[in-house]
């Protein structure tokens, strides 16, 4: 089974402390955080998307030690981050495209993949516009669409149903529980979510420590 390992992660910027001492194994299925805003939730799924680097500890994917591991865990890697500037002049397929060249899926694959995740999330009507059209709740599912792309065996999502409405939201609840059935999913929600009966695991982050 596959596995990401937490083991004494820490992480500060300057002398502020945000996580001191966090160790927890995530295994398929999908984990909640939770936690009060400026815990360190995000900040947490940064290291383990490999954007940032721990000051302190170490992670494993499959019981091999990041950094040296680093490329193995990228290649299965879905990440939408909280926060992000998207390309504003390309259409919502460019960008996908790009995303999924990086992630090495063919354009047929990739142009399949984008067209089923978005026909069940309400976005397919809107791909082939540019993205400086999009509202906030577009540019969250875009962020979802690409982290979906390429079926990956880890998926990070921070706070992917923030700015949807229920309904959508639970389109989104209902292709991130289908990926849990197979993949590493862990996702923050401030919520006391509907998903949280699904979940495998509810962690919160408080004090720089997980619970
Ligand atoms: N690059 C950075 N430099 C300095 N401080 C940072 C940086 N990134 C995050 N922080 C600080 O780390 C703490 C945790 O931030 P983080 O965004 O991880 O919290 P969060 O739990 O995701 O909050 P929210 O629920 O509001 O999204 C905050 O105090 C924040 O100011
Ligand atoms: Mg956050």
């Amino acid at each position: 089974m596959t596995s990401l390992a937490l083991d004494g992660i820490g992480k500060s910027y300057g002398r502020k402390v945000v996580l001191a001492d966090v160790s927890h194994t995530f295994t398929p299925g999908l984990t909640l955080l939770t936690g009060p805003s400026g815990a360190g939730k995000s900040t947490l799924l940064r290291l383990i998307a490999t954007a940032e680097r721990p000051t302190r500890g170490a992670l494993s994917w499959n019981g091999a030690k990041l950094p040296g591991a680093r490329q193995q865990l990228r290649r299965v890697l879905g990440y939408a981050p909280q926060a992000v500037d998207l390309p504003e002049d390309l259409t919502a397929r460019e960008f996908a495209m790009h995303i999924a060249a990086l992630k090495g899926l063919s354009l047929s694959a990739a142009d399949r993949q984008f067209g089923a995740i978005t026909d069940a999330i309400g976005l397919h009507a809107d791909i082939n516009n540019r993205i400086a059209s999009f509202s906030g709740g577009m540019r969250r599912r875009l962020i979802f669409a690409q982290a979906m792309l390429g079926a990956p065996e880890v998926l990070a999502l921070d706070e992917p149903t923030a700015e949807l409405d229920s309904e959508t939201a639970r389109k989104l609840g209902a292709l991130i529980l289908e990926r849990a059935q197979s993949a590493i999913v862990m996702m923050t929600t401030h919520l006391a979510d509907e998903l949280a009966p699904h979940a495998r695991a509810t962690l919160r982050v408080s004090d720089g420590a997980v619970a």
